[in-house]
């Protein structure tokens, strides 16, 4: 099944300083590097890495080419990228010398949707094969608009709502398939804190809705729409840059969900995946091909890995 991800487009500048700029200061950055970033476009290589047929829909600003030439170098399908005049998403990233950051995002064209371009994407998407799933990030706007949509053509959803905000509250939610989130998220929207008692109360919130939650170190579980819930640990291996490990769960977990394998040996894919890119440093770059995890799984790389399920009350 197709994946359609309305997707951030995102130029990440990351300025290497000794310290973080305080108030008034002006002072010269050690050294620039220019990556292909955005939530929604990492997104889009995880799933095409995964083995997905990923279409990315967005708008393109100016002078950002790299991203549509990245997007399409990983095999992803382009034709519904749209160039505009105005100023790319971007982010303006510090990062000291203990390692740190501090980032200054930009939407730009993230945030220039209009419903009558989503609507020729959708139907472009539509004309060219039945079903799919529509995938979302909260870097864009009208996301509420795009969930309605996909629902009222039949379309299935994921959405990753991050980053994480108020308005995410009064999206349509119970009108997705899948909402996936961080611990951090999932809190957020449960209105609590404690690990154990998020699902529970996002089951209340939304019931007919499956959820996603990764929880970083302490791994992920999974809540289809009902009851079950299955939980699953991590691979305890050397963290060596975290960015992306979340987008690189999203694509696998859909290549299971979308190629009908169970709910554990989604997460175990999943799970496996995310260790590679943890491993590794970089954003879209650290995600592994699809026939790297199988490989993974297949010689037990990383050991032992704990999934269970329950019946939740
Ligand atoms: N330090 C880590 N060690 C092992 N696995 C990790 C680590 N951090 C993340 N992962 C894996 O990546 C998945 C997603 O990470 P998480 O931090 O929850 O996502 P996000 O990037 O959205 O915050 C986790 O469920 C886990 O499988
Ligand atoms: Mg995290």
């Amino acid at each position: 099944m197709r994946i359609l991800n309305f997707g951030s487009l995102n130029i990440d500048y990351v300025y290497a300083v000794d310290a973080f700029l305080r108030p008034g200061e002006t002072k010269a950055a050690k050294s620039l590097m220019v990556n292909c970033g955005g939530k929604g476009l990492n997104q889009s290589i995880a799933a095409a890495k995964a083995g997905n047929a990923v279409w990315h829909a967005g708008l393109l600003g100016g002078a950002a080419e790299m991203l549509r030439d990245k997007l399409a170098e990983n095999g992803v399908d382009v034709r519904l990228i749209k160039p505009v005049p105005e100023q790319a998403g971007h982010a303006i990233i510090q990062v000291d010398e203990s390692g740190q950051n501090c980032i200054l995002l930009y939407g730009g064209t993230n945030r220039m949707l209009t419903k009558e371009w989503i609507d020729a994407a959708f139907d472009a998407f539509q004309a060219e094969g039945e079903g799919g799933l529509v995938l979302l990030q909260n870097e864009t706007n009208l996301v509420p608009y795009i969930i309605e949509q996909a629902a009222a053509r039949g379309l299935s959803t994921a959405l990753n709502a991050a980053p994480m905000d108020d308005g995410v509250r009064e999206y349509p939610l119970d009108k997705l398939t899948w909402l996936i989130v961080n611990e951090v998220e999932g809190g957020a929207l449960a209105g609590t804190e404690e690990e154990d008692a998020i699902l529970p109360a996002l089951r209340k919130k939304y019931p007919h809705c499956g959820v996603l939650l990764t929880l970083g170190a302490h791994g992920a579980r999974c809540m289809e729409p009902g009851e079950r819930v299955t939980r699953c640990g991590s691979y305890r291996v050397r963290a060596v840059d975290t960015t992306a490990a979340g987008d690189t769960f999203t694509g696998y977990f859909l290549y299971g969900m979308l190629h009908g394998l169970s709910i554990p040996d989604t997460l175990r894919l999943a799970t496996t995946a995310s260790a590679l890119c943890v491993g590794r440093p970089g954003a879209a770059d650290s995600v592994p091909e699809k026939a790297e995890v199988d490989a993974a799984i297949a010689g037990e790389r990383f050991g032992a890995l704990f999934i269970g399920q329950e019946e939740m009350q």
